[in-house]
């Protein structure tokens, strides 16, 4: 830690174990220029400890069994009075916490980590959370935050036309990708209120491989288990548009359709769904056409892989994660509406008054249904795109991009591997081959969890079985790193076939 007045953590804090509360001073908070001069010998002593932390590693997760991690937690916490003790032991114990942290975090950015969609992160984008928290905006009324309730209209505003949304396209960053579909079906269900309330039968469409998220938010919206019809997929895993075609077509007299829900990069394959098809049926039938880009909604960014999202322009929303492909700290996900009027006015006494809104003072609360105090997030996506531009974005997915075409190749021309989807974004999806694959797929995973030597992903494809993914989103990964982690994963398979 920083000597005595540089320090983020007053002189009058207790030594460790004395019973003396902290004093607080008006300096000691974080949206002050003294705060946010400690700030920095604070967080630079916080990086050297997380980076201690992390030098203690041998790869993306601890070489523990979670039983065995979470007792290691218990003894290290208990071993300093617990996890809230009633007397402060000051910055020594946040330093110890935060070296355990990076400890026992997963490592995002060691290339053996290939599971999930959630990327390392750029250092601009950390770097401002740590600001953005000290001065603690919100946008949900113009007084809690004006530069971001600004900020966030700009960053709206230059999705919205990368998208190729008309003028009257509105947005809002929200908590993740689930509660984006979320908000979108609650704006769709809304659009066909008259004709729910009269007894219609509410229908959402979407690919038998669309994210759970979307058949979730239809549960918690009220519309019922059987309102989410799946629409089965094509070989590379696309929504069969002829088959929605004869969906749509055979709905019954009482039935309404409420949104058709086009995925723009699934989860596991990538794929994208026909969105030129989906929004002409949309048009035809009178519903709404939502587009879940949560994941591959970052292909704009790129010249080489923006095709992919033709048709996206004609949606009436789209969710879009940048926590994912765009190498944000989560949260970072934006819901567009092409219309902005989907967005309901809604005033409320305490906060945005409509005689403060008519003098200008309004805030974005009305742009969300899911929440009032909302975070300054698109602060650190607008220093994103100020820092790389769309173009820097753009090589970071094509970096991927490539990586995920080379593990391709790779497992197609490995005899022991079997190649299920290749690389439409970032994703590759195979199996080891062997007897009872599924069995042995999730062994040999576990295996790899177990040693903390690589995480690979996991899925299972309807009528096939147990399946291994890699999710490539690390930009700095090479192809030797690929190398690697197909490398133990054919090891792991080998071990577990003589083990079995
Ligand atoms: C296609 C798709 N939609 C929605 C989500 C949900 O996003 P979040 O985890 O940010 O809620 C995901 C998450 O992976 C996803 O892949």
């Amino acid at each position: 830690m920083p000597a005595s007045g540089a320090s983020a953590v007053p002189e009058s804090t207790p030594a460790a174990g004395s019973t003396v509360p902290l004093a607080i001073d008006a300096d000691d908070l974080a949206g002050t220029p003294a705060g946010l001069a400690r700030l920095a010998p604070l967080t630079a002593a916080l990086a050297t400890a997380a980076a201690a932390g992390l030098r203690d590693r041998t790869g993306p997760l601890p070489a523990r069994t979670p039983a065995e991690f979470a007792e290691q937690v218990r003894a290290e916490l208990a071993a300093g009075g617990g996890v809230l003790p009633d007397a402060g032991r000051g910055a020594a114990a946040v330093v110890d916490l935060i070296r355990r942290y990076a400890t026992g975090a997963v490592d995002l950015a060691d290339p053996g980590a290939a599971a999930h969609l959630q990327p390392p992160t750029l250092g601009v984008p950390a770097a401002v959370e740590a600001i953005v928290a000290a001065l603690n905006a919100s946008v949900d009324t113009w007084d809690s935050g004006p530069y971001a309730v600004e900020i966030e209209r700009h960053v709206v505003r230059a999705l919205a036309d990368r998208l190729g949304l008309p003028g009257t396209a509105d947005g809002v960053f929200t908590s993740g990708g689930t509660a984006s579909n979320l908000h979108a079906l609650l704006i769709a269900r809304g659009a066909v209120a008259d004709r729910l309330a009269a007894g219609a039968r509410p229908v959402v469409f979407c690919s038998a491989v669309a994210h759970f998220s979307v058949s979730r938010a239809c549960a918690v919206l009220g519309l019922g288990a059987d309102a989410v019809h799946t629409v089965p997929v094509d070989a590379r895993y696309r929504l069969r548009d002829d088959l929605l075609a004869g969906a749509l077509a055979g709905l019954a007299a009482d039935e309404v359709p409420v949104a058709i829900v086009a995925t723009a990069g699934t989860t596991d394959f990538g794929s994208i769904d026909p969105l030129p098809a989906c929004a002409e049926l949309a048009r035809r039938y009178g519903c709404r056409l939502h587009v879940d880009a949560a994941y591959g909604g970052g292909a704009v960014f790129s010249a080489r892989l923006r095709g992919l999202l033709a048709g996206i322009a004609a949606a009436d929303s789209v969710t879009l994660d940048l926590h994912k492909l765009g190498w944000q700290p989560a949260p970072a996900s934006v819901l567009l509406v092409a219309d902005g009027a989907d967005f309901a006015p809604h005033r409320v006494d305490y906060l945005n008054p409509a005689d403060d809104g008519a003098a200008g003072y309004d805030g974005l609360l009305d742009r969300s249904a899911l929440a009032t105090t909302r975070r300054a997030d698109a602060v650190k996506v607008a220093a994103t795109f100020l820092a790389l531009g769309a173009d820097g974005l753009g090589a970071l997915l094509d970096r991927c991009h490539h990586l995920a075409r080379y593990a391709q190749r790779r497992i197609e021309a490995e005899p022991r591997l079997e190649l299920a989807a290749g690389a439409t974004l970032t994703t590759v999806v195979f199996r080891h081959r062997g007897p009872d694959p599924d069995a042995l797929n999730g062994r040999l995973r576990r295996r790899l969890l177990r040693t903390g030597a690589a995480l690979v992903g996991r899925t299972t494809i309807a009528g096939r079985g147990v399946h291994l993914k890699l999710t490539l989103l690390n930009p700095a990964a090479r192809t030797v790193d690929v190398d690697d982690l197909v490398d133990a994963v054919l090891a792991a398979g080998d071990q577990e076939r003589e083990a079995a």
